[in-house]
C-alpha cells in the first residue's frame, strides 16, 4: 500500500534531484484572479510566471497545490468524485520542455526507484492537430522512445481507420491522438496560458466496455494520472494564439487517484487520507450508508481546508461554498442518524491528516472548529422546519410537472437556509428538478452575490491579466502603505482580491475608518501616483526581506527566496508580482467602501478611475 505522504515524498525527491525547488501550495482562495472562487489546478497561482515574470525559486519548480472544484458536487458519493483534491505538479518555466518531460514522467513512474508501474499499463493521449496547431508529432516519437526501453513497441492508433487497425487499446497500441476538448489545455473562452497536452492513462485491466474503448473512454479501464501540458501559446482576446514568450510545462497528477490505482483499488475513499474521515462518520452514526457518509467526507474535509485559507461560511463567494458544504453535510448527518452536533468531531479527524503537509489547517484549528460549530448550530436551528416545508410543497398540487419553482427553491434558500444544491438533491431523490434559472433570478434580485451565481465562476477559468489588474496590484501596494501611514502600523494586509474593475483589501484594524482618514488615504495613494514612482523588483531570502523592513505574508507562503517590490521610497512588499513600471498612469485612485469584514478587520473597496 502507498500513502498520499509517500507519494508526495517520492514525487519531491524525484524532481528535486531533477534540479527542482518544491514550493508550498498556494492558498485555495485566488489572490489575484477574478473569474475563479478557487485555485482549481496547480497551474492558477503560477500564471504570472508561466506568462513570463520571473519566479524566485527558479526556472524548475516542483509542489503540490490544494485544489478544489465544486462543478461535480452532485456526483460526491460515488467512488471518484471529490470537491477537495491535492494536485502534484513539475514546472519548466522556459528551462525544459518536451523531451525532459515525457523522459522524466516515464522514469518516475516505471524505474522500480520510484513507483515501479509495469509499463504494459500504460497508456497515453496526444494532440492530434488542428489548422491552428498541428499535431503533437515530438511528443509521440519521444513516448515511442520511452515505450521502447521496456520492449514495447507503441503503435499510434489510427482513428480514421474502420474498423479500428490495430483494435483500439490492445496490443501494441500505446498512443492515442485526440482533439482539443481531450489534448489541450488552458483557459475556456479567456484570454491566458494554454497548449497542447499529453495524458498518461492507467490500465485499471477490467475488461473494456467495447472494442472502442481506449484511454479517454469513461467506463473506468483507463485512469487518467498525469496530465503534461506544454504551455507555449497565450490566447487572446480575439481567440487567435500567439506564442508565449517562453515555452513552459505544467503538470498536474491527483494525489488521490494515483494512490487509489496504485493500491489496486477502484474507490479513492478508501485512501489513507479519507478512509479515517469515512471511519470516523460510521462511528458517529447509527446506520450505515456508503454514500451520506462519503458526501460528509468529503464535504467536512473541503470546508476545513477553505476554512483554513480564510473564507468563512457566509451567503457570498468562497463563504457560500463554504457553507453549501457544510450544510448539505448536516442534512446527510442526519439522514444517517447523527442527532448531535457532529462537524467538529469529523473535522478533527481532517485537521489531523491533513495538518501534516498544509501547516495552516493544524494551526488555524480553533478557529475552524469554531466556524463550524457556529454554522452546525445555526442551521440545526432551521434544518426541521425545512424539511417539513419542502414536504408540503412536494406534496402540494400543481407538482404534476415535476419542477420545483426557482421562486419556491428561493424561499427555501432564505426562509431555511437551504442551499441550492441541497433542494435539487432533496428534489431528485423524490423524482423531482428544480428550475435554477428562476433560483438565479430570484436570488440575483435579492442577494448582493450575483456574480457567485453566475455558473460561470462555479466552474472557474483563467485569470485575464490585463493591464487594468496590474495597475490595481500596485495600488493595493501603495494603499497597504497609506494605511499604515494614516491609521498606524497596527495595520497588517489580512487578505487581497483584485478584478480588472477594483480591488479589495482586508486589513487589522478595530474601528470605522472616519472621512477624514478615508481622504487621507485616498490623498496618500493619488500622490504617490501623481509622483510617477518607479516601482523596481529585487530578488532575496526572506531575511534579508525582513531585514529591510519589507511587508508581505512571511509564512509558508513562498519558498527560501523572495522578491521585493518597492515603489519609490514609499512601499516594500513581498510579493509574486506583476507590476506597473511606474506609477504615473494608473489613473485616480477612489475609495468606494469602507466596512467591517470579520472582528478586528476592516474591509476596502476601492477604484482607479
Ligand atoms: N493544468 C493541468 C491540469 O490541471 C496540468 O490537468
Amino acid at each position: 500500500m502507498i500513502t498520499a505522504t509517500e507519494l508526495r515524498e517520492k514525487y519531491f525527491e524525484f524532481f528535486k534531484e531533477k534540479g527542482h525547488a518544491l514550493i508550498p501550495s498556494a492558498s485555495l482562495i485566488p489572490e489575484n484572479d477574478p473569474t475563479v472562487l478557487f485555485t482549481t489546478a496547480g497551474m492558477h497561482p503560477l500564471v504570472p510566471y508561466l506568462m513570463g515574470e520571473k519566479h524566485p525559486e527558479g526556472t524548475r519548480l516542483v509542489d503540490v497545490q490544494k485544489c478544489v472544484r465544486t462543478g461535480d458536487i452532485d456526483d460526491v458519493g460515488d467512488n471518484t468524485h471529490l470537491t477537495f483534491f491535492e494536485m502534484l505538479g513539475n514546472w519548466s518555466l522556459g528551462d525544459y520542455f518536451k523531451k525532459e518531460s515525457i523522459a522524466w514522467s516515464w522514469e518516475f513512474l516505471t524505474d522500480k526507484k520510484w513507483l515501479g508501474i509495469d509499463p504494459n499499463r500504460l497508456f497515453v493521449t496526444v494532440y492530434e492537430g488542428d489548422e491552428e496547431v498541428a499535431k503533437d508529432e515530438e511528443s509521440i516519437k519521444i513516448w515511442q522512445e520511452c515505450f521502447k526501453k521496456a520492449d514495447i513497441e507503441a503503435v499510434v492508433c489510427d482513428n480514421g481507420a474502420t474498423p479500428p487497425n490495430p483494435p483500439l487499446a490492445r496490443g501494441g497500441t500505446r498512443i492515442f491522438p485526440l482533439g482539443k476538448e481531450d489534448n489541450w489545455w488552458g483557459p475556456a473562452g479567456k484570454t491566458g496560458p494554454c497548449g497542447p497536452d499529453t495524458e498518461i492513462f492507467y490500465d485499471v485491466a477490467k475488461d473494456a466496455c467495447s472494442d472502442a474503448c481506449k484511454p479517454g473512454c469513461s467506463c473506468g479501464k483507463y485512469v487518467e494520472i498525469w496530465n503534461n501540458v506544454f504551455m507555449e501559446f497565450n490566447k487572446k482576446d480575439d481567440g487567435t494564439y500567439e506564442p508565449l514568450s517562453q515555452k513552459n510545462v505544467d503538470t498536474g497528477m491527483g494525489v488521490e487517484r494515483t494512490v487509489t490505482i496504485l493500491n489496486g483499488s477502484d474507490c479513492v475513499f478508501e485512501m489513507d487520507t479519507l478512509k479515517p474521515i469515512q471511519e470516523k462518520v460510521r462511528e458517529l452514526s447509527n446506520m450505515q450508508n456508503e454514500q451520506s457518509e462519503r458526501v460528509i467526507t468529503d464535504h467536512i474535509r473541503s470546508a476545513v481546508m477553505i476554512i483554513s485559507d480564510g473564507a468563512v461560511p457566509s451567503n457570498l463567494d468562497q463563504g457560500y461554498v463554504v457553507r453549501k458544504l457544510i450544510r448539505r453535510a448536516i442534512r446527510h448527518g442526519r439522514l444517517i442518524g447523527i442527532k448531535d452536533m457532529f462537524c467538529a468531531k469529523i473535522a478533527e479527524k481532517v485537521i489531523e491528516i491533513m495538518g501534516s503537509q498544509y501547516p495552516d489547517v493544524q494551526n488555524k484549528k480553533d478557529s475552524i472548529i469554531q466556524e463550524l460549530n457556529q454554522e452546525e448550530e445555526k442551521f440545526t436551528k432551521t434544518l426541521e422546519r425545512g424539511l417539513k416545508q419542502f414536504k408540503d410543497l412536494v406534496s402540494k398540487e400543481g407538482m404534476s410537472d415535476q419542477v420545483i419553482s426557482g421562486k419556491d427553491a428561493f424561499d427555501l434558500f432564505q426562509s431555511f437556509g437551504f442551499p441550492l444544491e441541497m433542494t435539487k438533491e432533496l428534489a431528485k431523490e423524490q423524482n423531482l428538478s428544480v428550475d435554477d434559472k428562476e433560483f438565479y433570478e430570484e436570488f440575483n434580485k435579492h442577494q448582493e452575490l450575483s456574480r457567485t451565481a453566475t455558473e460561470g465562476r462555479f466552474k472557474g477559468g483563467l485569470a485575464d491579466n490585463s493591464e487594468m489588474t496590474t495597475k490595481y496590484h500596485t495600488a493595493t501596494h501603495l494603499l497597504h502603505a497609506a494605511l499604515r501611514k494614516v491609521l498606524g502600523e497596527h495595520v497588517q494586509q489580512k487578505g487581497s482580491n483584485i478584478t480588472a474593475e477594483r480591488l479589495r483589501f482586508d486589513f487589522s484594524h478595530g474601528e470605522k475608518m472616519t472621512e477624514e482618514e478615508i481622504r487621507q488615504v485616498e490623498d496618500f495613494v493619488n500622490n504617490a501616483i501623481a509622483a510617477d514612482l518607479s516601482v523596481s523588483c529585487e530578488e532575496m531570502s526572506v531575511s534579508e526581506a525582513k531585514a529591510q523592513g519589507a511587508m508581505g505574508l512571511f509564512e509558508s507562503k513562498y519558498g527560501d527566496k523572495v522578491k521585493l517590490y518597492s515603489i519609490g521610497d514609499i512601499s516594500k512588499e513581498i510579493c509574486g508580482g506583476p507590476h506597473v513600471e511606474r506609477t504615473g498612469d494608473m489613473g485616480h485612485f477612489k475609495i468606494t467602501k469602507e466596512q467591517a469584514s470579520s472582528a478586528g478587520v476592516r474591509r476596502i473597496k476601492a477604484v482607479l478611475e
